[in-house]
Parts: C-alpha cells; sequence; structure tokens
C-alpha cells in the first residue's frame, strides 16, 4: 500500500522514516512477500501517535518484526508495514537484568549478554529474527524458552492506544503461544538472566550450534518448522514418515533435511505455500488423525 503525501508531512514530525515501494520478500527469511511501504519508527514514544494518523487517515497497517516466521502474500500489500528502527545501544545491563530492545536481533543478544556473564538462554542461539518476535511466539529450541526469562515488558497496546508496561508474571508463555493480543507490539522487555562464566555459556552455544546444523536446513529460505508440534509428537517425524521430504508445490519444498521445514526453492508465492501446507496438513490427518497447527504466521488478505 501507498501512503499519500498528505499523510507524510505529519509522520516526518514524528520522526518516522518513509521507505517507498519496498520489496518484502527481502526482508522475510521464506524470500515470499510482495510490495508495500515501510515505516521505521525511530523512537518508540511516536507510535501511538503514528497509529492514530494510520486510523483517522483509514490506512490499514500491519507491525512486522524480524520477518523470520511470516508468510506474506504477494503483489502489492493491502497495509502498510511499520517496524522499529534498530537502536544502537539495544541492551543495557543493570546486575542480572538486560533491558533489550525489541527491534535487537535475538542471537546478538545471547552473545552479548554471554560476554557479560549472563547465560540461561544457550538454546536460543540459532533462532532467526528480533527479541519482539521472539516474545510474539515464545521461540524456543533445546529445552529453553524466551519467556522463561521474562520479567518486565513494554509494549504498545493497540486496543488503548497507549505504551504500557507489563509485569512477566501478567503474560502467559506457552508452547510457542502467549497472551499477547494479535495487534500488540513489543517495544523493550526486561529479561533476568542467571550468572554463568562465559566460557561454559559458550561451550553451550557450540553444542547447539552443532546440533542444529545436523538437522536443519539452515542455508535455505524458511520460517523454521513450519507446524508446530502435536502434544507428544513430531510434525517432523510424522511428514518424513509419510516420505513427504522433497514434496513440491510449485518452488515450496518439503526440506530434505528436516521434514518440518518448508523452503522456499526458487520464487515460490504465497499460494504455493500455503497449498504445500494444505496438502501436507491433510495427509498427516489422514494417516494419523491429527490435525497440525501451523507455526508460521499467514497475512492473508481480508
Ligand atoms: N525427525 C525425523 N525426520 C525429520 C525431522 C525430525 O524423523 O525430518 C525426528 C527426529 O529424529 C527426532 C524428532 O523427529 O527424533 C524431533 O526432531 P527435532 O529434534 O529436529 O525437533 P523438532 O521437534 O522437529 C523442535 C522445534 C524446533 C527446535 C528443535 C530443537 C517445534 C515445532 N520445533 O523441532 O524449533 O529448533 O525442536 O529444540 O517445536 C521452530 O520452532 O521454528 C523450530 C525450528
Amino acid at each position: 500500500m501507498h501512503i499519500s503525501d498528505t499523510n507524510l508531512t505529519a509522520m516526518g514530525a514524528l520522526g518516522v522514516d518513509h521507505k517507498a515501494g519496498v520489496s518484502l520478500e527481502q526482508k522475510t527469511s521464506l524470500g515470499i512477500g510482495g510490495t508495500s511501504d515501510i515505516l521505521v519508527i525511530r523512537r518508540h514514544e511516536a507510535l501511538p501517535e503514528l497509529i492514530q494518523l494510520l486510523k483517522q487517515a483509514g490506512v490499514p497497517y500491519r507491525f512486522l518484526g524480524g520477518g523470520s516466521n511470516v508468510l506474506l502474500p504477494d503483489g502489492e500489500l493491502p497495509w502498510v508495514i511499520v517496524q522499529l528502527a534498530r537502536q544502537d545501544p539495544d541492551i543495557r545491563f543493570e546486575g542480572n537484568s538486560a533491558w533489550v530492545d525489541c527491534a535487537a536481533d535475538l542471537g546478538r543478544t545471547v552473545t552479548t549478554c554471554a560476554k557479560r556473564d549472563l547465560g540461561g538462554m544457550e538454546g536460543l542461539i540459532g533462532v532467526p529474527g528480533t527479541i519482539g518476535g521472539a516474545l510474539r511466539m515464545n521461540a524456543g529450541a533445546y529445552g529453553t524458552q524466551i519467556g522463561t526469562f521474562v520479567r518486565e515488558v513494554k509494549v504498545f497496546r493497540a486496543a488503548t492506544g497507549r505504551i504500557e508496561t507489563l509485569r512477566g508474571a501478567e503474560i502467559n508463555f506457552e508452547y510457542r503461544h502467549t497472551s499477547f493480543a494479535l495487534d500488540d507490539i513489543m517495544l523493550s522487555v526486561r529479561l533476568e538472566l542467571p550468572s554463568k562464566p562465559y566460557s561454559e555459556i559458550l561451550q553451550g552455544i557450540r553444542i547447539c550450534n552443532e546440533k542444529r546444523r545436523a538437522s536443519q536446513p539452515l542455508n535455505q529460505k524458511s520460517a523454521g518448522c513450519i507446524f508446530k508440534n502435536p502434544p507428544g509428537g513430531s510434525a517432523g517425524r510424522m511428514i518424513d514418515e509419510l516420505g513427504l521430504k522433497g514434496h513440491s508445490v510449485g518452488d515450496a519444498r518439503v526440506s530434505d533435511r528436516h521434514a518440518n521445514f518448508f523452503v522456499n526453492a526458487g520464487h515460490a508465492s504465497q499460494a504455493d505455500m500455503l497449498a504445500l501446507i494444505a496438502d501436507v496438513r491433510q495427509r498427516v490427518q489422514q494417516r494419523y488423525g491429527v490435525e497440525l497447527e501451523e507455526e508460521v504466521i499467514v497475512w492473508k488478505e481480508a
């Protein structure tokens, strides 16, 4: 969606950067997505006013974080994209607490904390995306989930139009799910991390990296696991047992390496990926009687 010049003057005064006609393909790890204007917020405090301006002008918007767990439509998108600018510095320490900006890269946060002898998040090292994205879905790997460490979150609530600070105990963190509203925008978080010697944390990071490299298609375009694991089961194992590695619709393809990773092997469209998801889900349902739930967040036109 294109923003008109009349709206832009007011946004400029808020310190919002306008990027016109950006290809979203470049902004997602799946490499799928059409084009839209992007509004980049430099100061969190400007967000309530920006959202109000967009609402008044009748401009639909969607917030995009690191783009590592989303499946976007092709063509001209019907929303403008709102993003947070990277802050410098994006992390501040107070004892065992780290205040982290939500636009910060998750992996880099893990290593920056490690250098301060703050550990616990080693399992999250290879998870792509931002801190905000990790919070939204309670990202996890190798027995670690980010929610465990969350003590406070500063969040813009579209429902109230205000920035609020929530205590960790007020937020529900479950397996790949949180109690944040869909239109909440996470701004910063206070993580409380256990003290651990740097060398020990590095060792843990190395082990997780090796496990990930051995089992996941890290050099291909994907959104990580496409389905959540069903209770007590493994989506990857079921899809593999069905002989579906390499199965494809257009350029959307079940990874040969890990069957719960669907990769963009060329120029896959959202429709290709959705058709592959539907096909695999139906086959799993038929064989195992299990209805797989998507982990990837699908942006659909209304
Ligand atoms: N398996 C197969 N074939 C496959 C893939 C897996 O037989 O193609 C088997 C494995 O041998 C293993 C079992 O299935 O016995 C589980 O596989 P794996 O250890 O790879 O873990 P996963 O359950 O598939 C989960 C997370 C990953 C996370 C890893 C490591 C989900 C949906 N996935 O994968 O997270 O990295 O554990 O902790 O919870 C993600 O969320 O995007 C993601 C990649």
